[in-house]
């Protein structure tokens, strides 16, 4: 039994939509009929998940970290109607060295990308989607504005070592995700994060094979998670389906997370 949605009529931004889990995420949103604009700041990584997903997909250069370029790039994506969907999943790793050794500047950018990246999208998204009108649905009698789903790690819950300035991010985009969700609760925008293991993209293979051994052992279920697997949550997250359910921060990890 498969569960299956219907997105037609809703627009959805992904940011570091030309990524590995980007692409999952948006080609799930897509095949459910939804409007999907991928903004990255790679323009290579754009072309080839254009060429990947087809013509239909929109592609925006934007390097979230830049408060100009996030808040052009809202006002021209608003411009063309509304926004459903918002889902920050733009993250660099970083560096993979114990604290000591790390240099402050890759601390400094792991956050700025993360985290200050994340809050910016959220803070002029979210603006603009207060602004317009809730749908109401004959399923669901609770008018809703649109759906914010923020891609956290399980490294932000239980830390790891050798990813001080990721783990911290990824915390603090949990505790984003929660504050947000509050402020929003009464204006029907749910905002909920996901909590991902390790999945098998870029991300992924800058990591030495003993680490990698490292971090299957963590997880119960012995496997990394499928892409298709992440991009089925944050389907259910996006949709009316998730209603009642804000601030909540949802596990992917196999059995690795106990909360
Ligand atoms: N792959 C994993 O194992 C894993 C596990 C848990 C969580 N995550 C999270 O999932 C998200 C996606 O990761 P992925 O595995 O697809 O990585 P990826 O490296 O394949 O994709 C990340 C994308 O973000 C883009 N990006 C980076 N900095 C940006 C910026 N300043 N502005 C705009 N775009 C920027 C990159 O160009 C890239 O296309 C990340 O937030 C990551 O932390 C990944």
């Amino acid at each position: 039994m498969t569960a299956t949605y219907d997105f037609g009529g809703r627009r959805a931004i992904i940011t570091g939509g030309a990524g590995g889990l980007g692409r999952g995420m948006a080609k799930a949103l897509m095949d459910a009929g939804a409007e999907v604009e991928l903004w990255d700041m790679s323009a290579s990584a754009l072309a080839q998940a254009r060429s990947e997903l087809g013509p239909t997909v929109s592609v925006r250069e934007v390097d979230i970290t830049n408060v100009a370029a996030v808040e052009h790039a809202a006002d021209t994506v608003f411009a063309g109607g509304r926004v459903d969907i918002l889902v920050n999943n733009a993250g660099v790793l970083g560096e993979v060295k114990p604290v000591w050794e790390t240099s402050p500047e890759n601390f400094q950018r792991v956050l700025q990308v993360n985290l200050f990246g994340a809050y910016l999208v959220t803070r002029a998204v979210v603006g603009r989607m207060r602004a317009q009108a809730a749908r109401h649905t004959t399923k669901n009698p609770h008018p809703l504005r649109g759906h914010v789903v923020n891609i956290a790690s399980i490294q932000g819950k239980e830390g790891m070592a050798m990813a001080a300035a990721y783990s911290a991010s990824k915390a603090g985009l949990i505790a984003l995700t929660k504050s947000v969700a509050k402020e929003t609760a009464r204006d029907g925008i749910i905002v909920t994060a996901i909590t991902p293991a390790a999945a098998e993209t870029a991300m992924a293979k800058e990591i030495s094979a003993e680490r990698r051994a490292d971090i299957l052992g963590r997880i119960p279920m012995g496997r990394f998670v499928e892409i298709e697997e992440v991009a089925r949550m944050v389907l259910w997250l996006s949709s009316d389906e998730c209603s009642f359910s804000t601030g909540g921060i949802f596990d992917l990890s196999g059995g690795r997370a106990t909360y």
